[in-house]
């Protein structure tokens, strides 16, 4: 059998995406909530104003300009807010869970529910109390609950007050938030990812960044030149690398059974031709992406990130001490999540600068609705390439398609599309256990209940195995229906993935 028997097969969600509720229970507001719907061609956006009531919009992944804050904006959609209503369903939906036959799932904390400014000294108790519900219910019904700590979500507040994670503060604020859940689940979970996609986090949006800060996180307002926007970011990424080694030394004396991961987005890179440039070109910039997971899983920046830094014109500035941290608490697993590759163009070189995704075209492959090529075996490789590369555990964390599903008139829904495309990674990633021997904890698909899109705000750009009755301004009566790859999943499930037709 290829699947070792505690094969930790599941499905996975964040809360930002899923959750709703967004100004219940004693939740704070969240710069994601401010982040309006979009779509395929038109990006989504945040309104920011500043003092004197000038007023600009940022999108995804940019810096807010200085003294300017997010707010509201009338006449607009925000995903978020009421997301695929977890918050109100999340009974329903771990009872589908478990009629799939879920051991796990994956879900995310939402800071501003736990700590509604990130700088209080008192968790509020009914967001923790939402979330005890949550993990009883999962217990209840034989689901390992696996928590990002941090998916994609920044306290407004920390943003506005203290620059985000430009600010080295904002370790201490993310310490309070991690320590309070260890303590609050120390018996309750044992699997923990300490921050979603550390490798492609940036701006406004998930790490609270003016275009003007300086390393303390202060702004730089006239007459000195900032970091720049890649040197900004790659200043508040090493915070979080220090919040994330320093979360991982608490848990331990917290619990020293816990399994304790970080995660990455890795989907893969290839050079588009075999020309020695493209061959290196790819080296590099998948070396972009791996810096990260160098640091969390070897325990020190690699020798290569020096001329990353250099390319930027970036110096990394770290306090005393740092480096041991990093050394010391290095993570027990590797978590990434996987949806594609990217082929490396030489004459049109990817410039994102931790290695994200950016789409280039592949001649051999298929693509999703989204543009995405869809590339089972660079699954197989990827895992490979991690494994040779850490020999540790791997988790994939995040695996699946995004795509238009249409509710029949009968309740159901037929994606067989997203069949094939679950399947064919399932059968890659089998290989890559039974032939190639990778260790592999288990599989998140993304997602289990469908979820707003994070790229786009889309509805409709749906990846669930349960069709949620929503449109794109948030119509629709909520109500759950078992897709087609529902029962096929449950099946696959049953049989540790031997049978995945
Ligand atoms: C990952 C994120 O990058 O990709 C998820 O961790 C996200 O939050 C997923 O939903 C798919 O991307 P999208 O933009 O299609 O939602």
């Amino acid at each position: 059998m290829a699947f070792p028997n505690d094969f930790l097969w599941g499905g996975a969600s964040a809360a930002n995406q899923y959750e709703g509720g967004w100004n219940e229970g004693g939740r704070g507001v969240a710069v994601h909530d401010l982040m309006t719907d979009g779509t395929k061609d038109e990006p989504r956006r945040i309104y920011c104003m500043n003092n004197s009531g000038d007023e600009v919009t940022i999108q995804q992944g940019e810096c807010i300009p200085f003294g300017y804050e997010g707010h509201l904006k009338e006449g607009y959609y925000y995903p978020s807010h009421q997301a695929t209503d977890f918050y109100h369903n999340y009974k329903e939906d771990i009872a589908l869970m478990a009629e799939m036959g879920f051991k796990t799932f994956r879900l995310s904390i939402s800071w501003t529910r736990v700590f509604p400014n990130g700088d209080d000294e008192r968790p509020n108790e009914a967001g923790l109390q939402f979330y005890d519900s949550v993990i009883d219910e999962l217990i209840a019904h034989g689901i390992e609950p696996l928590v990002t700590v941090l998916h994609f979500d920044m306290p407004l507040n920390l943003a506005s007050r203290y620059g985000g994670w430009a600010n080295r503060k904002l370790i201490d604020f993310y310490l309070t938030f991690a320590t309070t859940l260890f303590e609050r689940w120390r018996d309750k979970v044992t699997y923990w990812i300490t921050v979603n996609e550390i490798n492609v986090l940036g701006g406004y949006w998930t790490l609270g960044l003016a275009s003007n800060n300086r390393k303390d996180g202060s702004f730089s307002n006239q007459g000195e030149t900032p970091m720049g926007d890649a040197g900004i970011k790659l200043q508040s990424i090493h915070h979080l690398l220090v919040a994330s080694a320093r979360a991982n030394a608490i848990a331990r004396e917290i619990n020293p059974h816990f399994k304790l991961g970080t995660m990455c987005a890795l989907s893969g890179i290839y050079p588009a031709t075999c020309h020695p440039d493209d061959v290196f070109g790819a080296y590099e910039f998948r070396r972009k992406a791996l810096m990260f997971s160098d640091v969390t899983m070897r325990g020190a920046y690699p020798n290569y990130a020096q001329s990353i830094f250099d390319a930027y014109g970036f110096e990394l500035e770290q306090e005393d001490g740092d480096e041991d941290l990093l050394r010391e608490n290095t993570s027990d697993f590797l978590a990434f999540s996987y949806y594609r590759t990217t082929a490396f163009d030489r004459n049109s070189p990817n410039t994102t600068t931790t290695g994200g995704q950016q789409a280039s075209p592949n001649p051999y492959l298929e693509k999703t609705p989204w543009g995405w090529p869809i590339d089972p075996k660079g699954l197989r490789f990827v895992l490979n390439e991690l494994y040779d590369r850490y020999q540790k555990p791997l988790f994939v964390v995040e695996n699946g398609m995004g795509n238009v599903d249409t509710l029949e008139p009968d309740g159901s829904v037929h994606d067989e599309y997203r069949i094939a495309y679950l399947r064919d990674h399932i059968a890659e990633m089998r290989d890559a256990v039974e032939i190639d021997h990778v260790d592999l904890l288990g599989y998140t698909m993304w997602s289990a209940v469908d979820i707003v899109s994070a790229g786009t705000g889309e509805m409709k750009k749906r990846y669930g195995l349960v069709y949620v009755d929503l449109d794109d301004k948030g119509n629709g009566s909520l109500k759950r229906y078992r897709k087609d790859s529902f029962y096929w999943y449950k099946r696959v499930i049953a049989t540790n993935g031997s049978c995945l037709e």
